[in-house]
């Protein structure tokens, strides 16, 4: 299969290259900035409609897996123009030329599209973001939905796992690396999601992308945790002092954009559908573990 992976570079993107170009898949891996490691490297921003356009001509994808995005949601917050530019108008570009080269797209999204007030939402739950990273994403889930038809919109929550050739960290291993350390760390335990483990998060979209699965589907993890439960099971799997963890309460931290209080996501579907199940938190972190060692 040939796949045009966009976000190459990311925490996502450089797990699903790599499992990608392991079952000889025919990967073409695209960034604007940081090269990524697995597959063929193409440079390109998204937000320019005919560069989109000259790659699909060249490459052909049979499908794309569109990860790419501005993920940092204070910055979005703070950075209007260049979230919608990237996150809206970028996603529209890739679903337009999907439709016009018929590329099967999967759309990565995610659990702030909700607003909080409930948790374990399905993915017929009724969106209503209360930040503008939340509002671009659904954005775009609205974009491809409109201008294509053959898409899947694959929608997750706080991703982590071995670090991406991007090198920014993600909350699990700056939290082992602060543990190591003998630091002391202070993490909410009023917040709630549905921690993902980014290799099994790949897994699950390239099965959707090999059975062209069409509709929303909620790709988590399947355990909601607050990110002080997270914090504690982590130091516990990989035999860290977990009483360097300190209670907080996210009043505590000055975070730019409002963040959604339980975006917890119900996997269900996820789990009925495919072949490749969500894991449970457990399984994941020692799946993680063993990616990792020696720590
Ligand atoms: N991380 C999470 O916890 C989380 C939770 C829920 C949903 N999601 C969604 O999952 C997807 C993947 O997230 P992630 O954390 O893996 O992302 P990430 O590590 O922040 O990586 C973002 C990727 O997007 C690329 N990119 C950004 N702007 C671009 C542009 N203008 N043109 C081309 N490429 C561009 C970056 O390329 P360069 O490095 O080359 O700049 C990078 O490869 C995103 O769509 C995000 O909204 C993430």
């Amino acid at each position: 299969m040939r796949i045009l992976v966009t976000g190459a570079s990311g925490l996502l993107g450089s797990k699903l290259c790599k499992l990608a170009v392991r079952k000889n898949y025919e990967i073409y891996s695209v960034y604007s900035q940081h090269k990524p490691l697995y597959g063929a490297p193409v440079q390109f921003d998204i937000s320019d409609k005919d560069a989109v356009e000259k790659i699909f001509k060249k490459v052909k994808p049979e499908a794309v897996v569109h990860t790419a995005a501005l993920t940092n949601v204070d910055k979005c917050e703070l950075e209007k123009e260049r979230a919608w530019k990237i996150n809206v108008e970028g996603t529209e570009n890739i679903a337009e030329s999907c439709e016009k080269f018929h590329a099967f797209l999967v759309y990565i999204s995610t659990d702030y599209v909700f607003d909080g007030e409930k948790g374990m939402y399905k993915e017929n739950h009724k969106p209503n973001p209360v930040n503008y990273y939340g509002l671009t994403k659904l954005k775009g889930e609205e974009s491809i939905k409109n201008l294509t038809d053959e898409c899947c919109i694959a929608r997750t929550s706080v991703i982590y796992g071995t670090i991406p050739v991007a090198g920014k960290t993600n909350f699990a291993l700056w939290l082992l690396d602060k543990l190591e350390r003998k630091e002391k760390v202070k993490i909410v335990t009023d917040q709630w999601n549905s921690p993902t483990l980014n290799t099994n998060l790949a897994n699950m979209i390239l099965e959707v992308s090999e059975r062209k699965l069409t509709g929303t589907f909620h790709l988590a993890g399947a355990t909601r945790l607050s990110r002080f439960e997270f914090a504690k099971l982590l130091a516990k799997t990989f035999s860290l002092n977990t009483n360097f963890i300190t209670l907080a309460s996210s009043r505590e931290i000055s975070w730019i954009a409002k963040r959604p209080q339980d975006s917890s996501l119900n996997i269900n579907k996820a789990y009925q559908t495919l072949k490749n199940k969500p894991l449970k938190i457990q399984e994941a972190l020692e799946k993680m573990k063993k990616e990792i060692e020696p720590f």
